[in-house]
């Protein structure tokens, strides 16, 4: 009797479950339509990854700012045309957002294989969770399903997208907003593990501020001059910018963080520290925590059942 009360419970909590997180999407949502989507997507990735490592990263950032702006409804892809203005050009996109043409490549080789059929957002969930796994990060299963928009916000990416010189509260106020939470936050920032930034994006940190390693802001002075160079690249993780481990929480709690939305969650108070200080010495917990984050975060307000589109061109609605 215990054991099937106990059945029964986890029955209910797992159907609650499944009505709160739009349970349209599922693993399994090409299985007959597109078999070999997966193969493909790790296929072209996997291209990518040895053509130029980094464009994991930028894949993954790609991903985070579709899936804050309007959900993870691809709307990020969408070129501006004279008559339509998209996100590419927003503040946090223009001349920063990076690998649109491999996620072209994937699409022709999809449409190729299964035509009119697989959205453009699933393809950068994708492709996104193979980059990851292709650096040395964990894995998960996509859930699928998700249409592509056919319209996109600039000003929504000008403001849903955090800043680098937001602070820690502003930082969970705009992620409590897409339903994630600080700890969520604090995970889902060991993105930058991976990749690089611009030297505009951190020359206030390193010119500045004082919770900052003063060996380490000398050595990023030296490549990112106080006028000028504004584009000029930094790694995110100090040490290992293509290998998806745990040492942007080393980096944190040594107070080397590039960015101050970085250093925000190992600044002497606040909640994040005791999780940046686990995470700085336990690879594994990131890794599991990670990849759970990154499934929430997919889940964003995604377009499903006869909303959007499946685009054939991810640059462009039908
Ligand atoms: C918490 C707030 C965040 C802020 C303020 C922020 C800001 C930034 C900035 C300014 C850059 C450098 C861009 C450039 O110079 O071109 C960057 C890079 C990057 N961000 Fe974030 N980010 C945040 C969270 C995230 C999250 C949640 C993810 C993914 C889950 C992410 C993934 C990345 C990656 C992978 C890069 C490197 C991209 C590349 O090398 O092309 N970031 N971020
Ligand atoms: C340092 O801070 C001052 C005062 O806020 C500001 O005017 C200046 O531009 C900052 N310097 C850099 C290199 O960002």
């Amino acid at each position: 009797m215990a054991t099937l009360n106990k059945l029964f419970v986890t029955l209910s909590i797992l159907s609650l479950f499944a009505c709160s997180t739009n349970a349209q999407l599922f693993p399994n949502f090409y299985g007959r339509t597109c078999p070999s989507l997966q193969t493909i997507v790790r296929r072209e990735m996997t291209k990518a990854i040895n053509n130029e490592a980094r464009i994991g990263a930028s894949i993954l950032r790609l991903f985070f700012h579709d899936c804050f702006v309007n959900g993870c409804d691809g709307s990020i892809l969408l070129d501006d045309t004279s008559t339509f203005t998209g996100e590419k050009n927003a503040g946090p996109n223009k001349n920063s957002a990076r690998g649109f043409e491999v996620i072209d490549a994937i699409k022709t080789s999809v449409e190729a294989a299964c035509s009119a059929t697989v959205s453009c957002a699933d393809i950068l969930a994708l492709a996104t969770r193979d980059g990851i796994a292709l650096l040395g990060g964990p894995s998960w299963i996509v859930p699928l399903g998700r249409r592509d928009a056919r319209t996109a916000s600039q000003s929504a990416a000008n403001t849903q997208i955090p800043s680098p010189a937001s602070d820690l509260s502003t930082l969970t106020k705009m992620f409590q907003n897409k339903g994630l939470t600080l700890r969520d936050l604090t995970v889902l920032s060991g993105a930058h593990t991976i990749g690089q930034a611009e030297c505009q994006f951190f020359r206030n940190r390193i010119y500045n501020e004082t919770n900052i390693d003063t060996n380490f802001a000398t050595l990023r002075k030296a490549n990112c001059p106080l006028s000028g160079g504004d584009t000029n690249l930094a790694p995110l993780d100090s040490v290992s910018p293509v290998t998806f481990d745990n040492n942007y929480y080393r980096d944190l709690v040594a107070n080397k963080g590039l960015l101050n939305s970085d250093q925000a969650l190992f600044n002497g108070v606040g909640s994040p520290v005791s999780l940046v200080r686990a995470y700085s010495i336990n690879g594994f917990a990131f890794r599991r925590d990670f990849a759970f984050a990154m499934v929430k975060m997919s889940r964003i307000s995604p377009l499903t059942g006869t909303n959007g589109e499946i685009r054939k061109n991810c640059r462009l609605v039908n």
